[in-house]
């Protein structure tokens, strides 16, 4: 399989290596807005780089797209009217009419997709959703989500990231909907400006928090920050009436018990998201090589994102307008 690849920043080079080394991947051709930065990837991966993103829709079967979160919707797209199946990095665009019109063009030309929803393929989530589907916890009542980065992304990064209930807080809402199959009802959503000047004049927040009701009546909380200097701290408490899982509690956790005598959590935390999912990355593009050969279906499709995308929308809507927000509200706007 031959993978054109556009957007090599943090994330992109990092996905652009496993790529590279799937054993079904004969060819990568790197793309960047930054065609300095595509060689320089290219390079240290003795692949090729092309000038231009849509030279890597050129004889290739499959697209990846790690491109900075504005630029999704567009190269989506043009991926879709050039026929080939593509992979994109979460959130498929950044508002709600960019999502639809990716929806839209990808099921006109019947390409398939897949979004980067990788926690879907983390080993912890994974052996939640199925506690849950088994009924090993019995009614499932309560849920707690974090997503803490120890560090903010770099300053230019924010502007364009939709914010960090589109950017950050997506990867809560989809694995909230595919842990417990339910969908989220409602949204009350908070935020506070403690870290760098760009989040504020970004209309942004860098402490999160919001309080959320699944239509079953479930009930979840979710926390977040850009500024966790315990590390990056990502998980999931799933309670119901016979137990209670944890995702995200072993020894590398970012915590410190304050219990006299306990010594656990004792690794070294992560600092970032690479290492902490790095198994789940490379499943979800061993997937994806799947889905382009039509050897699979699409563990997380266009339509799909959409609802996670509609929760995060509301999120933002209800964190600017400080009051609850239905999901459908702006599922129906
Ligand atoms: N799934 C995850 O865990 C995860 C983690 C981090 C980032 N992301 C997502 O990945 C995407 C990239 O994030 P990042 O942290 O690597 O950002 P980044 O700013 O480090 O890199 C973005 C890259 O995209 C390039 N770019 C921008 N517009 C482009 C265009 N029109 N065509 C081609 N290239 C373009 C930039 O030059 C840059 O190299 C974002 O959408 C982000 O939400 C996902």
């Amino acid at each position: 399989m031959r993978v054109g690849f556009v957007g090599v920043g943090r994330i992109g080079a990092a996905h652009a290596q496993v790529v590279r080394d799937h054993p079904a991947v004969t060819a990568v051709k790197l793309a960047d807005a930054d065609p300095a930065r595509a060689g320089k990837v290219a390079d240290e991966l003795g692949v090729e780089a092309v000038a231009a993103p849509g030279d890597a829709f050129r004889d290739v079967d499959a697209v990846v797209i790690a491109a900075a979160t504005s630029a999704h919707a567009e190269l989506m797209i043009a991926a879709a009217e050039a026929g080939l199946p593509v992979f994109c990095e979460k959130p498929v665009a950044a508002d709600v009419a960019g999502t639809r019109a990716v929806l839209a063009a990808v099921e006109a030309a019947g390409v398939p997709t897949q979004i980067g929803f990788q926690r879907r393929f983390d080993a912890g989530y994974a052996a939640a959703r199925d506690a849950v589907r088994a009924g090993a916890l019995g009614e499932v009542r309560r849920l707690h989500l974090i997503t803490a980065d120890a560090e903010p992304p770099h300053p230019s990064y924010v502007p364009t990231s939709g914010g960090i209930f589109r950017d950050c807080h997506i990867h809560d809402f989809d694995i909230l909907r595919w842990v417990t199959g339910r969908e989220v009802a409602t949204v009350y959503a908070t935020g506070a400006n403690r870290g760098a000047e760009v989040f504020a004049a970004s209309g942004d927040v860098d402490e999160s928090a919001a309080v959320l009701t699944l239509d079953d009546g479930t009930l979840a909380t979710l926390q977040g920050s850009r500024y966790n200097g315990a590390g990056y701290d990502v998980r999931m408490e799933v309670a119901g009436t016979a137990g209670t899982h944890v995702v995200g509690l072993d020894d590398q956790a970012a915590l410190t018990s304050a219990e006299p005598g306990v010594a656990f959590p004792e690794g070294t935390p992560f600092r970032e998201f690479w290492s902490r999912f790095l198994p789940a990355y490379q499943a979800e593009i061993a997937a994806f090589v799947d889905v382009a050969r039509g050897e699979r279906e699409s563990p997380c499709t266009v339509a799909d994102a959409l609802e996670s995308f509609y929760v995060a929308e509301a999120a933002t809507l209800s964190r600017r307008e400080g009051r609850v927000v239905t999901v459908s509200e702006v599922r129906e706007a």
